[in-house]
């Protein structure tokens, strides 16, 4: 089992970092293999939705997101961490994000999914809804924790003070592990579920 985990802060070492290092201890107590990709602080453009990857499979921009799209496709599950910037995930997660789910073609289906965020005060909740409409239209289970997936801190050391907020990540951590692992043994035993995709939006018109 491998865990591709993306940091959207600009902060390496701040406080969704340290929610997401609490998992990785996790994970690793559960024997799933670990990847944290560092995406806060770099250059990322939005989508510019000129079609390109629907003819070429991955994203005319060449950068981080093309590099990351066969960790994520090599990956059981995906762990997407983000501070709160005015109430919504910061601008380059959710830029990195779209650029990976749109121009990446391989299968997500039954890969788990989870969101991480972080908040000095508000927009944790907001922030947490957003991030898991990615896995939810891609066919990915989201894995449950004992709340909402989330810590508060404007420092890594408040976030450290959060123990019902490290909590939350190591439950989730676990949780993910024992989906992974559920998902992968009924894989292998009766394959993945049918996935319908004959229809597009039809009115009756047919326009
Ligand atoms: C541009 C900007 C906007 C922010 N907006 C919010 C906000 O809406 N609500 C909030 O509680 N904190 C807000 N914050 C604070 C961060 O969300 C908070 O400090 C977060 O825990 C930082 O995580 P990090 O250390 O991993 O970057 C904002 C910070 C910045 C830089």
């Amino acid at each position: 089992m491998k865990v591709l985990l993306l940091n959207g802060s600009p902060h390496r070492n701040g406080c969704v970092a340290t929610a997401l290092e609490e998992m990785i201890r996790t994970f690793e107590a559960e024997g799933v293999e670990t990847e944290l990709v560092q995406v806060g602080g770099q250059a990322i453009r939005g989508c510019i939705s000129c079609g390109y990857c629907g003819k070429n499979g991955q994203c005319v921009v060449k950068d981080l997101v093309n590099e990351t799209a066969p960790k994520f496709e090599a990956a059981d599950g995906l762990v997407v961490g983000s501070p709160v910037y005015y109430g919504s995930p910061n601008g380059t997660i959710l830029s990195f994000l779209d650029r990976l789910f749109y121009s990446s073609s391989f299968s997500k289906h039954m890969k788990v999914g989870a969101a991480v965020v972080s908040c000095r005060r508000g927009g944790n909740s907001a922030s947490f809804d957003v991030l898991n409409k990615y896995f939810t239209i891609s066919g990915m289970p989201v894995a449950p924790s004992t709340y909402w997936n989330q810590i508060h801190g404007f420092t890594a050391e408040d976030a450290k003070k959060d123990l019902e907020g490290l909590q939350t990540m190591r439950n989730l951590a676990r949780n993910m592990s024992f989906l992974m692992r559920a998902i992968a043994a009924e894989k292998q035993a009766a394959g993945l579920p049918q996935v319908e995709r004959s229809f597009r939006t039809s009115f009756h018109d047919g326009k």
